[in-house]
């Protein structure tokens, strides 16, 4: 018989995909454009399912049954459009092509209504998990148009990560929601990621702690309310020792690299209007990173920064907490993005429903998520995560530990942009008054802008180059 579904581009995420897919029982069609990837998929892994090769692409959509599904897991941009070309000229209407790549969502909504035009159905899926779990359960997060789902849906069901018995997949919204969740998924990844590194460096250099030590730190953290893939990994790294027994983390360059996920989420979140400081901060620290010869030029100015180490011992307590209240203002903001944009290009997307399909499979996958999603299902139109009461007990709980964190870190010059600007966010919000009061007089002062008065209705403008008398706008 034909072929169920079919893969093409057969790097490592997509052939692991085509074999998870082949695994759960569907007949699975593989392509790459050159087909030696595919014969080694055969070679290697054909015993594991029922695979098709197809050389071509005509091949691979001769080989499947209608309506048809074909899966594209090449390079974001270009190769994209590429494939999606050479496709809709070979399909019916009523097809479907399913881009699982890490598209920016516009590239999604563009490429879903350019099909819509020709009759075929296009999903923008964001997978996430890398390499191993496309192979043993990714989380998805497909959007599209809502009747795709009802074809792919219960396949990609079936071969996503289950968390309590359920599937990390769910349909998101229309068009691009898949992808842009996805975005924010990374985006919301740079954060933790920054947040942990921020964690490791206090307790290096003000804790004095070595990398093995810190790594059980984090093993122990991960059996609490931090328990999660990122912070499990750490303590794999922390633990590492290279070929000639020193700790890898102190012979990585520390120049942290980007593909450009966290970057959109940043972009994305400055046209919504969105203050997503934790993720900008993350990209931001990556960026500073790179910069390795600013890094000279500026400690050969100015010395090296010495941190003395001054252990204490609720130090290390002290930045679990900071660490996890910094982390819910991380995710918070996150889910404030989503939050807009699904209100901005009306996606309708279940805030709770995103929390509960990344307790698995996904990068970010975390116990805290089940926190996530009971905040939004008691709560959909919360006005932050932090406002839930289990949030804001916990946040409430670790406040003082944050602070003499951030103050530590600032006494002996350790850069936790993370931590402080999470704290600062905290602290903006909960303010009765915020210095934008000023803001709005500067810019009436210097360009006639207005403000409004806490007073009285209107708008307002003060005659600074005249005889100063407060003016109707
Ligand atoms: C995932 C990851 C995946 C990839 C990132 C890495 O969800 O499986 O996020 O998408 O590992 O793109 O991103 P950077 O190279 O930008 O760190």
């Amino acid at each position: 018989g034909k072929a169920r579904i079919a893969v093409t581009g057969l790097a490592t995420m997509g052939s692991n995909l085509a074999r998870n897919l082949a695994r759960h029982g569907f007949k699975v069609a593989v392509h790459n454009r050159t087909p030696a990837k595919m014969k080694a998929l055969l070679d290697e892994h054909g015993h594991e399912g029922d695979f098709v090769g197809a050389e071509t692409l005509q091949d691979l959509v001769d080989s499947l049954q209608t309506p048809r599904q074909i899966i594209i897991m090449v390079k974001a941009g270009g190769p994209t459009d590429a494939v999606i070309d050479e496709l809709s000229g070979l399909l019916e209407p009523g097809d479907m092509v399913i881009d699982g790549g890490n598209a920016h969502y516009a590239d999604t909504r563009r490429r879903e209504a350019a099909l819509k035009e020709k009759g075929l159905l296009f999903v923008g899926a964001g997978i996430s998990g890398g390499e191993e779990g496309a192979l043993n359960g990714p989380s998805i997060m497909p959007g599209g148009p809502a009747e795709s789902y009802k074809h792919v849906g219960p396949v990609f069901e079936e071969i996503a990560a289950k968390v309590d018995g359920q599937p990390c997949c769910v349909h998101v919204g229309p068009d691009g929601a898949g992808h842009f969740v996805k975005m924010v998924h990374n985006g919301i990844e740079y954060a933790d990621m920054q947040l942990i590194a921020e964690a490791f460096d206090l307790l290096t250099r003000v804790g004095g702690m070595a990398p093995a030590e810190i790594s059980d730190v984090f093993t122990q953290w991960n059996s609490g309310d931090l328990e999660s893939y990122l912070v499990e990994i750490t303590a794999e790294v922390l633990k590492h020792v290279d070929a000639n027994g020193t700790p890898l983390v102190q012979v990585i360059e520390d120049a942290a690299e980007q593909k450009g996920t966290g970057r959109w989420t940043v972009q994305e979140a400055l046209e919504l209007g969105v203050p997503v400081t934790g993720i900008a901060e993350a990209v931001f620290a990556r960026s500073l990173s790179g910069h390795t010869d600013q890094r000279k030029a500026v400690r050969d100015a100015f010395g090296a920064s010495e941190v003395v180490a001054k252990p204490d011992a609720e130090l290390v307590d002290d930045v679990r907490q900071a660490l996890y209240a910094s982390k819910v203002v991380a995710y918070a903001q996150g889910f404030d993005m989503i939050r807009e944009a699904s209100k901005n290009f009306d996606w309708d997307i279940d805030l709770g429903a995103m929390a509960t399909i990344w307790r698995g499979g996904c990068i970010i996958r975390a116990q805290f998520l089940n926190r996530i999603r009971e905040a939004y299902d008691k709560n959909a139109s919360l006005a932050s995560l932090l406002v839930d009461n289990y949030f804001r007990d916990a946040v409430q709980n670790a406040e003082a530990a944050w602070r003499r964190v951030v103050v530590r870190a600032v006494e002996s010059g350790v850069p936790t942009p993370g931590f402080v600007s999470a704290l600062a966010y905290y602290d903006g919000l909960r303010s009765e008054r915020l210095p934008a009061a000023l803001v709005q007089g500067q810019r009436d002062f210097f360009g006639a802008h207005t403000y409004r008065r806490v007073d009285r209705p209107g708008s307002f403008h003060t005659l600074w180059s005249g005889d100063r008398t407060e003016v109707d706008a």
